[in-house]
């Protein structure tokens, strides 16, 4: 039967063949990328891309593992704390493997078209502007700039990196500078005059994404941690790179600077947060205890004092600096704890008054704290999934939230009180699609 209908419709026998891009990825995309992507570093796959499922994680090549994981031969079966897979979305991941595992996703095309999506994109970044006119929200190969009350779009500013996944703007605006990458392939900084929407200066950064990018207070630097276990450093006039740290045994994933922009601090996967003077590019010394793997730093926007939080739900505030006075002990820096999240951490963000803390992550709600006192002000819910990205706007009385399920939720930073949710995206239906051919 098949060789006769081949016989007849030989593009029909090529379309049932399996292929990665039209059938494999969209199961990935579907059941797994929520815990299996770059911005989720607890297994260490990242089943977003087609070289992403190849490498694998902690276990190697994942092609056939993942067939394991699905059908409960290897323990935890996956997807993890989920219903199983069907079988036929089993069986095309088996006959793709069985077909050679084929890579088809189409060449990437460095076009200027605009991106076109057909579902919100996870989000990965979003950053207020410092005079709270315009909200930056990551895309697919571009960055989404939004009024800030969330009343439209703005522009488009179209990159080459697949995901952004840090946004800064210099203190003064006039300035936004990006980091992210495609996976596997190249990191890369972008620095963005945002009122022209214009790229000033891309540079790439090795060979995979990077993490965290931040901007120095003064805006002469800018650091970026890496897949490579470094902190690479630029300075910002020509994008040249100064110097890479290499004192993380593991991705470093978050960096933030001291006020007067002379240290910088890098936290990662080693679960260390690292102090380094950034003058010298010299490691300094261990800010904090080591306890899990860390994916998120925000500091203080007066004082040398930083929160931390990563894969053991806590979040951790401690002065970059050892008081004088006290004996060198292990915790002598750590000056409270806030309650544990009812998931991992994946950002934070210090209100510009110094108030108030946001914690974000797996957990089911976006907590926002009193610095001072440690007590939750309020919880932010209505989220699906994931949140990986999360600001206040530069007056606090608005937070931004972003993650897995695409959308930019602003709510009232004093209660939570949701004001506004949207798809940052233009997304085109189906229908659209088709109508338009
Ligand atoms: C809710 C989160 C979650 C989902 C959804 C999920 N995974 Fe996982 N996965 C994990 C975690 C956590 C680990 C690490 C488990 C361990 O090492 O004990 C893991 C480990 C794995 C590993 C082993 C990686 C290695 O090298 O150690 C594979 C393969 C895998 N998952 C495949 C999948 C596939 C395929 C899907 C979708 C069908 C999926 N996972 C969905 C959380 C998830």
């Amino acid at each position: 039967m098949r060789w006769i209908l081949a016989a007849l419709l030989p593009l029909s026998l090529s379309a049932a063949e399996p292929s990665f891009y039209r059938d494999v990825q969209p199961i990935l995309q579907k059941n797994c990328v929520a815990c299996h992507q770059p911005a989720v570093t607890s297994s260490g796959l990242d089943l977003t891309t087609y070289d992403g499922f190849r490498a694998g994680g902690k276990r190697g090549p994942a092609f056939a593992l993942a067939i394991q994981y699905v059908t409960g031969q290897m323990k935890p079966p996956m997807p993890l704390g989920g219903p199983p897979l069907a079988v036929a979305d089993i069986d095309v991941i088996r006959e793709w493997i069985k077909s050679g595992a084929k890579n088809d996703t189409p060449a990437e095309s460095i076009s200027n078209e605009p991106t076109v999506y057909r579902q919100a994109p996870v989000i990965t970044a979003l950053r207020f502007s410092p005079d709270g006119k315009l909200l930056a929200v990551s895309g697919n190969r571009e960055i989404l700039l939004h009024h800030a009350d969330g009343s439209g779009l703005v522009k488009r500013l179209q990159g080459k990196a697949e995901r952004i996944l840090s946004l800064t703007f210099s203190a003064d605006g006039s300035m936004l500078v990006a980091g992210g990458g495609t996976p596997a392939r190249f990191g890369e900084l972008q620095f963005w005059d945002p009122a022209a929407g214009k790229l000033l200066r891309t540079v790439q950064v090795g060979s995979d994404t990077v993490f965290g990018a931040t901007l120095s207070p003064d805006g002469k630097k800018v650091t970026a941690g890496c897949t490579d276990n470094t902190v690479h450093v630029f300075e910002t006039a020509a994008g040249k790179e100064l110097y890479k740290i290499g004192s993380h045994e593991n991705w470093v994933l978050a960096t933030a600077w001291g006020i007067d922009s002379k240290r910088f601090v890098s936290v990662g996967r080693d679960r260390a947060a690292k102090l380094v003077d950034a003058d010298a590019g010299q490691f300094l010394e261990n800010v904090n205890q080591l306890r899990g793997e860390l994916s998120a730093v925000a500091r203080h926007p007066k004082k040398d004092v930083i929160v931390i939080g990563g894969e053991d739900r806590i979040p951790y505030i401690y002065m970059l600096d050892r008081p004088r006075n006290i004996k060198v002990g292990e915790e002598a820096t750590l000056i409270r704890k806030l309650e544990t999240q009812d998931g991992a951490i994946f950002a934070l963000d210090w209100s510009q008054d110094g108030k108030q803390i946001a914690v974000a992550g797996a957990g089911r709600s976006v907590n926002i704290y009193d610095a001072e006192s440690g007590a939750r002000i309020a919880a932010c819910s209505g989220h699906s999934a994931g949140i990986y990205a999360v600001g206040f706007s530069p007056d606090g009385t608005r937070l931004a939230t972003g993650g897995f399920d695409g959308q930019v939720r602003l709510y009232s930073a004093s209660d939570c009180t949701l004001q506004k949710a949207m798809v940052p995206v233009p997304v085109q239906t189906p229908a659209a699609v088709g109508g338009a051919q």
